[in-house]
């Protein structure tokens, strides 16, 4: 589970650790992931705190191996490690486009590509990953609608390709949904986080912004044994058509 220290990782990790798998809990730094860590513990689950920056290769390699020693081969994976470098188009640097491109889409191919592997060998695994209702086009957000519409690109294809393994892949695409994140937009745009989130849910059909654990119930059942005949889709958790 990479970037499981807060925010949607953290729910979805807990989540999967209550559905009864073992968890790692996998960030950019290890000491940040001891809350959820502990949480899961106190509830009588399983994980540890795995220390990793999804877009070094070398990094990934010994983070999965170091999950296999402890917790046993991986057969889920769940690519949900972001970051957000907002700015309009004739604004954004090199820096901005490439750094978002490399966590997401970088990350989720190193991940995918050394955790396939166990699953593999195990014959079944699951792999779920976070897209975003911006795939779908999003002033300011050249850099990240790209790299969450690649993100859909990416699960259709490793679930053609890992099918025949027992593996299959899905997106979720979140709308709005409340996390730090969410929150920094809110401080950068001079505005409260209350009334960033008020006045986001009056766009969204079920009038209210999304939790991070609406988002662990549709991973849940993606990497269900209920979910074996769905691969390759992209699951909008969104309130609505889009948020
Ligand atoms: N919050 C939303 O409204 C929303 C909507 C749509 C999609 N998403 C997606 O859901 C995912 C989680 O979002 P969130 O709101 O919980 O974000 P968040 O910022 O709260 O958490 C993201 C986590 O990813 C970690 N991370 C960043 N770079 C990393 C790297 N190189 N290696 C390992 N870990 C790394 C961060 O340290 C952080 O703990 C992201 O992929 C995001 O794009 C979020």
């Amino acid at each position: 589970m990479t970037g499981a220290a807060r925010g949607i990782g953290a729910a979805v990790a807990a989540r999967l650790a209550a559905d009864g798998n073992a968890v790692a809990v996998l960030d950019l730094d290890e000491a940040a992931c001891a809350d959820t860590v502990e949480a899961i513990r106190e509830a009588g689950g399983s994980a540890v705190a795995v220390g990793a920056d999804v877009t070094d290769a070398e990094s990934v390699a010994t983070a999965v191996e170091r999950v296999a020693a402890q917790l046993g081969a991986p057969t889920i994976l769940v690519n949900n490690a972001g970051i957000l470098r907002d700015n309009l188009l004739f604004r954004m640097s090199e820096d901005d486009w490439d750094a978002v491109l490399t966590v997401h889409l970088r990350g989720a191919f190193l991940m995918s590509r050394a955790v396939q592997a166990h699953q593999v060998e195990a014959g079944w695994g699951r792999i779920v990953n976070l897209s975003s209702t911006s795939a779908l086009g999003s002033r300011g957000q050249a850099n990240y609608s790209a790299a969450k519409a690649g993100m859909q690109g990416l699960t259709k294809t490793l679930a053609i390709e890992l099918g025949r393994f027992g593996v299959t892949a899905n997106a979720i695409a979140p709308g709005v949904i409340e996390t730090e994140m969410t929150g920094a937009v809110a401080d950068r745009l001079g505005v409260t986080r209350e009334e960033f989130f008020t006045e986001a849910a009056k766009d969204v059909p079920v009038g209210r912004v999304g939790t991070p654990a609406d988002i662990a119930n549709a991973a849940s059942f993606f990497c269900s044994e209920a979910a074996g005949y769905v691969s390759g889709q992209v699951l909008y958790v969104a309130g609505g058509p889009r948020a």
